[in-house]
C-alpha cells in the first residue's frame, strides 16, 4: 500500500498531540480497522447514486456507540480515494465533539449552531475548508443542548445543506442519538440516508428496532457495528427480528 505524502504528514501531526486510537483512517491508515472503513466506503459507493452529491447522516439509537468516530473515519476514507470533495458536518449540537477530536480549537460564533441561529452566516463563513492537515472540509459546531431542538426546527439547516450540495460530492453528518432527541427526525427530509451505528453485543434488539421504525425504511443505508472484533462491520438494510 502506498500513501500520499500529505497523508503521512497528517499522521505525524495529529498523533504527536493526541492519542485518539479510534481515528484509524487518520492515524493508522495501514491498520485492519482502517481497511474496514474502506470496505464501508465501497459498500456505500455501490448503494448511492453516482454523479451527484450524497448526504449521509450517521446516527445510533443512543449515545456513546461510536457515531462520531464512524463519521470522522468515513469522511477520511472517502477523501482518501482522492476523487471526492468531502464535507464532515458536526450536527450533534447536544455534545459537539468533532472540533475537539480534530483539534480545531474553540468554536465561538463560527459554527453550525451560529449559522442555524443567524441567517446572515453562509457556508463559507463557517466551513474549515480542506487544507492541512485534513483533506476534507469540516463544519464544526459548539454544543447548544438547551436550544438544539429549536435550531433544527428552523429552515436554515435545509438552506445550508442545499448550498453545500453544490460544492461537495459527499457530506457526512454526525448527529445526536435518534431516540432521545428529535434532531435526526428534523433533518431527515434533507439527507439522502442514515447509517445506524450499533454497539455490537450491547444495543438491545428492541431498541434498535424502535430506532429503525422511527426512520423511513428507504433512508436506512445500513448498520455499522462498532466494538466488534472486526469493527466496524457493515450490513445493508434495516430489518431486525427477535429480541
Ligand atoms: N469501533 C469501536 N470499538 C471500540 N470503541 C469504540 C469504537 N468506536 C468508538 N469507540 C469509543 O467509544 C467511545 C464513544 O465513541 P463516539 O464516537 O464518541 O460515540 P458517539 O458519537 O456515538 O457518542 C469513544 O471513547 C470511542 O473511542
Ligand atoms: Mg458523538
Amino acid at each position: 500500500m502506498t500513501f500520499r505524502p500529505e497523508q503521512l504528514a497528517l499522521t505525524r501531526r495529529i498523533s504527536s498531540t493526541r492519542d485518539d486510537s479510534r481515528l484509524v483512517c487518520l492515524l493508522q491508515p495501514g491498520s485492519a480497522e482502517a481497511e474496514q472503513f474502506r470496505c464501508l466506503r465501497y459498500s456505500l459507493l455501490r448503494t448511492l447514486t453516482a454523479g451527484r452529491c450524497n448526504v449521509i447522516a450517521v446516527t445510533s439509537p443512543g449515545g456513546g456507540t461510536g457515531k462520531t468516530t464512524t463519521a470522522i473515519n468515513l469522511a477520511a476514507a472517502l477523501e482518501e480515494a482522492g476523487v471526492f470533495r468531502v464535507l464532515l458536518v458536526d450536527a450533534d449540537l447536544r455534545t459537539a465533539t468533532i472540533a475537539d477530536r480534530l483539534e480545531l480549537g474553540a468554536v465561538v460564533n463560527n459554527g453550525l449552531d451560529a449559522a442555524l441561529a443567524n441567517g446572515s452566516l453562509g457556508l463559507s463563513d463557517i466551513v474549515r475548508s480542506s487544507s492541512e492537515p485534513y483533506g476534507f472540509g469540516i463544519l464544526p459546531t459548539a454544543a447548544r443542548p438547551d436550544i438544539a431542538g429549536q435550531l433544527f426546527a428552523s429552515p436554515r439547516f435545509a438552506t445550508l445543506l442545499r448550498e453545500a450540495r453544490e460544492q461537495y460530492d459527499f457530506i457526512v453528518i454526525d448527529t445526536p442519538p435518534l431516540l432521545p432527541a428529535a434532531d435526526c427526525r428534523a433533518m431527515a427530509p434533507w439527507v439522502d440516508g442514515f447509517l445506524v451505528v450499533v454497539a455490537a453485543h450491547q444495543t438491545p434488539r428492541k431498541v434498535l428496532a424502535e430506532s429503525l421504525n422511527a426512520m423511513r425504511q428507504e433512508q436506512i443505508l445500513g448498520l455499522v457495528f462498532s466494538g466488534d472484533d472486526a469493527s466496524p462491520w457493515f450490513t445493508r438494510g434495516g430489518s431486525v427480528v427477535g429480541n
